[in-house]
């Protein structure tokens, strides 16, 4: 049976025009008004009921929660706040929902924290807010593939299962084995798991770059955006074990031409959402606006979320050399509030979160570019500069994300990689192929990662990453 979706038929013009729609019922107010949303735009169609011409039984059962298909007749609406509206012909129910079972779940027509939608991950999709912030991912999703397609790159899946640790962090999660034809047990009858993938030791992928580097060296523009995996324990809002990252990678591109990608990226996404997801920024935003009212003053938004997402694209990030900013942050007063101490003594230590946010929120007060790190706080694949002490990374700062990419100009240089890999206890053989690609047609290259989840964060105004994927996994929360 063809149906219309909601967001079509309150663009419609077509008056008089029947339609048939198929949604949940959000509200059904004085036996007259059903709102019905089906999740196609944050705006509910509102439906017209004549009771009196309706079946009684059917009425009894437009209830919140329920799926029910409507057909019915578009009409301007006589009162404020729609434009049109569905004078119902006929209803019927596709999926009732008992009212005494809704009300113990967040279908219930009130406020629900943001805690209490995370517990109902199942149902959460059907909250406004929720709602809307799904389809900006999916939006942002498309956009990123966009962007890349009309730049000349090529997406490249990278494997999940892999035998490297790319960030040689050792936050792995790693991946077993059971024959399932002859699963080994142990004495008390459980199964023994065994420690490898058919023989070799293998984990989950932390990052794609390593094997999009050897495509970007035969395809010259390519693009990895999948998901990644670490076993950090860190339970904070900005970090996932299971998250999704963009990774381009290009031949014959230096710091200064990945710097300009990345900005140019970031802004071409972010242009996008704004110009194709209006209606659900604009919920998010006057959301923020009232949550905002519940805050401190010194805790409230500089700006609102529009205001901001054009703020990004309409000016230049700031590039500083990570030296320029130790002599900022050594310059800048401690923040007795906070109790933190911006004060860094040491060039060479790891910045914290804190004086990332510093540099970002305080100081330039614009997203910001830092490059030529410490080569001793930098993965090994980074290319080293002439200094012989800093290296071509960058990462960059977002106000209120923090880092949101990070990236490289990748060491091209067989020799110099290698010392690299042997002063860090790096086994050549675990990367023959990553430095085969350095004997034959060698050339700089770059390329970067961007947690698509601090993206999602950044462009909804949300503050928790829990609440930007759609089953969530941290070290507390894996049951979904
Ligand atoms: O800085 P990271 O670890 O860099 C890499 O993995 C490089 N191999 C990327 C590259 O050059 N191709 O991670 C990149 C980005 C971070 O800036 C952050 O946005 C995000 O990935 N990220 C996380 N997002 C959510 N949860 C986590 N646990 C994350 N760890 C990193
Ligand atoms: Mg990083």
């Amino acid at each position: 049976m063809q149906h219309t979706l909601v967001k079509n038929v309150l663009a419609s013009e077509k008056i008089h025009q029947e339609y048939t729609l198929k949604g949940w019922v959000r509200s059904f107010r004085s036996n007259r008004f059903i709102a019905l949303n089906d999740g196609s735009t944050i705006h509910n169609v509102q439906c017209v009921v004549d009771f009196e011409q309706m079946d009684k039984d059917i009425l009894d059962q437009v209830t919140v929660g329920a799926a029910i298909e409507v057909k019915g007749t578009l009409k301007e609406s006589q009162g404020s706040g729609q434009r049109v509206e569905i004078e119902v012909d006929e209803i019927t129910i596709l999926g009732t929902a008992d009212p005494e079972d809704v009300k113990l779940t967040i279908l219930s027509p009130k406020r629900h924290s943001l805690e209490k939608l995370r517990e109902q991950a199942h149902l959460r999709v059907r909250t406004n807010t929720f709602g809307a912030v799904m389809r900006l991912r999916s939006m942002l999703s498309y956009a990123v593939h966009d962007y890349f397609t009309k730049n000349g790159f090529y997406n490249v899946h990278t494997p999940i299962i892999t035998g490297s640790d790319a960030e040689g962090a050792g936050e792995t999660f790693k991946v077993t084995t059971i024959d399932a034809a002859n699963p080994a047990k142990n004495e008390d009858g459980s199964i023994n798991y065994k420690e490898d993938f058919f023989g070799k030791e293998t984990n989950l992928t932390v990052s794609g770059q390593l094997e999009a580097e050897t495509f970007a060296l035969g395809l010259g523009k390519v693009y990895t955006f999948g998901p990644t995996f670490r076993a950090e324990n860190s339970n904070t809002s900005r970090h996932l074990a299971e998250f999704w990252m963009i990774e381009p990678e290009v031949a014959f591109c230096d710091l200064a031409g990945n710097m300009d990608l990345a900005e140019d990226f970031i802004k071409s996404v972010i242009s996008y959402v704004l110009e194709h997801g209006k209606d659900d920024l604009e919920f998010l935003a006057k959301r923020q606006e009232q949550e905002d009212k519940q805050k401190p003053a010194d805790q409230r938004e500089p700006m609102s979320l529009l205001d901001k997402l054009n703020f990004v694209v309409e000016n230049n990030f700031k590039r500083v050399s990570y030296t320029e900013a130790i002599e900022i942050l050594k310059n800048s007063k401690p923040n007795k509030k906070k109790k933190f101490n911006y004060l860094i003594e040491e060039w060479g230590a790891d910045l914290q979160s804190e004086h990332e946010r510093f540099l970002v929120e305080k100081h330039f007060k614009c997203p910001v570019i830092l490059f030529d790190y410490p080569a001793e706080i930098k993965s090994f694949y980074m290319r080293l500069n002439d200094d012989g002490k800093t290296v071509r990374a960058m990462d960059i700062l977002f106000p209120g994300i923090g880092e949101i990419v990070g990236g490289s100009q990748r060491e091209e240089r067989h020799d110099v990689l290698l010392e690299k890999m042997k002063a860090l206890n790096i086994p050549k053989e675990e990367l023959w192929w990553y430095l085969e690609t350095r004997k034959f047609g060698t050339c700089i290259h770059s390329g970067f990662g961007l947690g698509f989840e601090r993206l999602v964060l950044f462009v909804t105004g949300m503050t928790n990453i829990r609440d930007v994927i759609p089953y969530p996994r941290t070290p507390l929360n894996a049951e979904f």
